[in-house]
């Protein structure tokens, strides 16, 4: 296959880290290309630069042979390079059809064409398949599932006479079938000799569409490999530097009396009359499709949302949650699926972050024991390995991986007894992941008690005692024996109809 993009020594720096260190990439035509790395590795660096959002410091890179100096991403789209990033970024008071075609409006002399623009967004959602006929090309951004707004992303990219795409964690936010039809519009696009970048966590993934994989470490390059050549394994060492024990569980355990018990929780048509209970020491894992009610249910029963009906005890005590202070009160820690609106203060640093809900800790007589502070902090930096040049660094300067290591050491740092964690593992590397399936098992073993909401399979099964399976706003099953279920059994009864 002929070369398309060639990267040579590209360096880059940030204040405080060498995110990129003489590395280099090679992409062909019509190929997969993974991109893998732990948190922090400079994978997005890497293709921000190559997207034209970040400019190199050194290096060059060659497209089609040429050597090319794009100063913006909008220059790189332009010439067929665009990205999907791994925050989505559409403009949320406009429609759909807007975000798509922002940047060249059909116009019809010298008028923006509502008509034609509507016409093209429909001809990109056929293209795209089931769920991007989901909604309408002048629904409003802002009323749309991440699934659909990624998706928008990607009508975006290929709306223009695209070659080379790069995908930043494209299926963290999708469910199986948004991922199932997502893989097979890339293979169509390669198809079409578009080139791909896939950035992703998920080997198995990578395994199953990528043509080649190449590996980072700290920012430097490790090496590129046929996927069909290697294991996952291999990928894993690569990533690591070493062979890592990954987190299995050897035995169901035996749990408490109920802590937690929700009755007729009720929330808008998306949460219906939902009873559950939650006993001491125990992870409660919840599955179901994206958009099932878990998110909901959560938020509602932390006080994010006002919940319409329904009773809440708490050790035989009922409560009224009516904000998430009234929880954190109670003893309840939410990491929550959108950390970047939600889990962070993106302007403050590591440190103030991460002890937000405890630092009344380090008070004495009002004044904020800085040492004692810090030294909390640096010992959950240790623990999840957590890439920051300072503890001051703002945590909107960090990898995405690392900022949902943040928002995990905030809750566990501190003292609740009753977690709540959404979607936890959410672009966490394989290492990272293991280290918190431990810290969870740790967590409960201690009598702690977890509800885990999660859309992947194999994490689900392996970290629940006891197993609720959502659909429509609606708990329709519930399974006590978890080790011994197949896969298929769980999906049967998330999706259904
Ligand atoms: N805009 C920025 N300002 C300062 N530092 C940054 C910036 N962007 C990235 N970094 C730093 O550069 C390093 C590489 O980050 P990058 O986002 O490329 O990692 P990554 O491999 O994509 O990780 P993840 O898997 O967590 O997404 C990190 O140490 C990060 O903190
Ligand atoms: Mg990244």
């Amino acid at each position: 296959m002929s070369v398309i993009l060639k990267c040579d020594s590209i360096s880059k720096a940030f204040p405080g880290v060498q995110a990129l260190d003489n590395v280099q990439f090679e992409l062909c035509r019509g190929e997969i290309h993974a991109l893998c790395g732990e948190n922090g590795a400079g994978k997005s660096t890497l293709i921000k630069i190559i997207t034209g959002i970040y400019q190199k410091d050194s290096g060059n890179i060659s497209f089609n042979g040429k050597n090319i100096h794009y100063k913006s991403a909008q220059e790189c789209r332009g010439a067929g390079i665009a990205l999907i990033p791994q925050e989505i970024q559409l403009a949320e008071t406009l429609t759909v059809a807007e975000n798509i075609l922002m940047t060249n409006y059909p116009l019809k002399r010298g008028i923006v064409s509502w008509k034609e623009m509507y016409k093209k967004t429909g001809e990109l959602q056929k293209r795209l398949g089931r769920t991007a006929l989901s909604f309408r090309p002048d629904e409003t951004v802002k009323n749309l599932n991440m699934g659909q707004k990624q998706l928008v992303e990607i009508m975006k990219a290929i709306s223009m006479d695209v070659k080379i795409i790069a995908f930043d964690e494209p299926t963290s936010s999708l469910s199986e079938e948004e991922t199932e039809s997502m893989f097979a519009l890339v293979k169509q696009l390669t198809v079409e000799g578009v080139s791909i970048i896939y950035v992703s966590h998920r080997l198995a993934e990578i395994f199953r569409i990528c043509d080649r994989v190449s590996v980072f470490k700290d920012g430097k390059y490790v090496g590129t490999r046929d996927t069909g050549a290697v294991t996952p394994r291999d990928i894993i060492t690569m990533m690591v530097g070493r062979d890592i024990k990954l987190y299995e569980r050897t035995e169901q355990k035996e749990t408490g009396e109920a802590v937690l018990e929700v009755k007729n929780l009720k929330w808008k048509n998306k949460v219906k009359n939902l009873s559950f209970t939650l006993n001491k020491g125990e992870i409660l894992g919840m599955f179901g499709i994206v958009g099932s009610g878990r998110t909901e249910m959560a938020r509602a029963l932390f006080g994010i949302e006002a919940k319409e009906d329904g009773e809440v005890y708490i050790r035989g005590q009922q409560v009224n949650i009516k904000s998430p202070e009234d929880a954190v009160k109670l003893g309840m820690g939410f990491v929550t699926e959108d950390r970047r609106s939600e889990g962070l203060s993106l302007v403050a640093g590591v440190a103030e972050n991460v002890t937000l809900p405890f630092f009344r800790k380090f008070l004495r007589a009002g004044i904020l024991n800085f040492r004692k502070e810090h030294a909390e902090v640096q010992r959950f930096i240790d623990l999840l390995n957590i890439k920051t040049p300072s503890l001051e660094t703002k945590t909107e300067n960090l990898s995405g991986g690392n900022q949902q290591k943040i928002v995990i050491a905030k809750w566990i740092g501190a003292d609740s007894s009753i977690f709540i964690f959404d979607e936890p593992t959410r672009g966490i590397d394989v290492g990272a992941k293991s280290e918190i399936y431990r810290l969870m098992d740790e967590l409960s073993r201690k009598g702690n008690s977890i509800i885990m909401i999660s859309s992947e399979l194999p994490e689900i099964q392996t970290m629940s005692d006891r197993l609720l399976v959502f659909k429509d706003g609606e708990i329709v099953k519930e399974f006590t024996d978890v080790f011994a279920l197949g896969e298929e059994q769980i999906l049967e009864y998330a999706i259904r109809s």
